[in-house]
């Protein structure tokens, strides 16, 4: 299907079809390395690895042995007012090395200032001197990793004065200028879309669709007046049907299921990723006929509806799930 864009024709970044992959999580390493399910790929959060040796590299060891390992970071700071921390992607760049993931991600976002730390995905004003800025740092991370690099749209809850872009239009003149990757977050672009009022069926057909090299699936939680992507719980249905459209825009891209809070057993997760394997075949069978499986109105319509639900549900999560410790006195996880 065409794009509507009127940036200029881009060199696709597209890598592998690495198919449907999970988050790698603390709780279900003994299962994984006892059972080794077939999986195609796990996704690591780059920043619980860095450390040489300790008990999350004896672990990432192991998964490394069975299967496929991309790397997805959170502390890079894209956006923030300080230089990029080079030890850190020296660090980074050498976690690549031992994973060999083809690709490595992090998000459209400032986290910190001032040598602080905020722990946060802070969005960015979408202006053209944050793109600018933002343009100029990603193509140094992706010399200096000397892979594919790509960044994700966050899911906010706030926005600025002075942004004069919508969030999809400064997602794609980035990557279109900086020849980067888009890591295209599908629950995020509804959390979004909720908070903030746009329509999340234009994000999906605006994006440059040849630039995403990965998708995220999660779930969120909706508190009423704002939802949070809390990625606890299943996949929503109106999110199923972004992830579909998206499909039908943009072929076969990898896809990963993202599941941080109230993590369930393995094979729930499982089978999360199952369906998402089905509805991915769903919309390339829709695509390969010049059709759609989409119901644009009904994703419309179920956002409305949410708007009218409120929800006293507990916020705050940690994405990655919990931490595991570099020393302890549990045992390691083994097969
Ligand atoms: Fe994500």
């Amino acid at each position: 299907m065409p794009r509507n864009s009127t940036l200029p024709a881009s060199n696709s970044t597209r890598g592998t079809d690495l198919g449907i992959g999970l988050g790698l999580r603390v709780p279900h390493y003994s299962h994984i390395l006892k059972e080794r399910p077939a999986v195609d790929f796990f996704e690591i959060i780059s920043e619980n690895f860095m450390v040489p040796g300790g008990r999350p590299r004896y672990h990432l060891g192991r998964v490394l042995e069975s299967y496929r390992v991309v790397q997805h970071g959170v502390s890079l700071n894209i956006g923030g007012p300080e230089a990029l921390d080079v030890d850190y992607l020296r660090r980074l760049r050498a976690l690549t090395r031992e994973t060999r993931t083809p690709w490595v991600s992090d998000h459209f976002c400032w986290c910190g200032a001032g040598g602080a730390h905020l722990h946060d995905l802070l969005p960015l004003p979408y202006t053209r001197q944050a793109i600018s800025r933002v343009v100029e740092r990603a193509r140094q991370v992706q010399d200096f990793l000397e892979l594919p690099f790509a960044l994700e749209n966050t899911s906010s809850y706030l926005t600025y004065r002075g942004s004069t872009l919508s969030e999809w239009e400064f997602v794609a003149e980035i990557a279109e200028r900086a020849q980067i990757g888009i890591l295209f977050d599908v629950n995020n672009v509804y959390v979004s879309a909720y908070n903030h009022g746009f329509d999340p069926v234009a994000f999906v057909k605006q994006i440059p669709h040849e630039r995403i090299l990965q998708i995220h699936l999660a779930s969120h939680t909706n508190f009423g007046k704002y939802i949070i992507d809390t990625h606890r719980g299943h996949v929503t249905e109106p999110v199923w049907a972004l992830y579909r459209l998206t499909i039908e825009h943009a072929g076969s891209v990898p896809t990963l299921i993202e599941w941080d809070d109230e993590i369930p057993p393995f094979e729930v997760l499982h089978a999360e990723g199952e369906r998402a394997r089905s509805e991915r075949q769903r919309a390339l069978e829709a695509r390969a006929r010049g059709a759609t499986s989409v119901d644009e109105t009904a994703i419309r319509e179920a956002l409305a509806e949410a708007r009218r639900v409120s929800c006293t549900e507990r916020p705050g999560w940690q994405q990655g799930g919990p931490r595991e410790i570099l020393t302890a006195e549990t045992p390691l996880a083994s097969e």
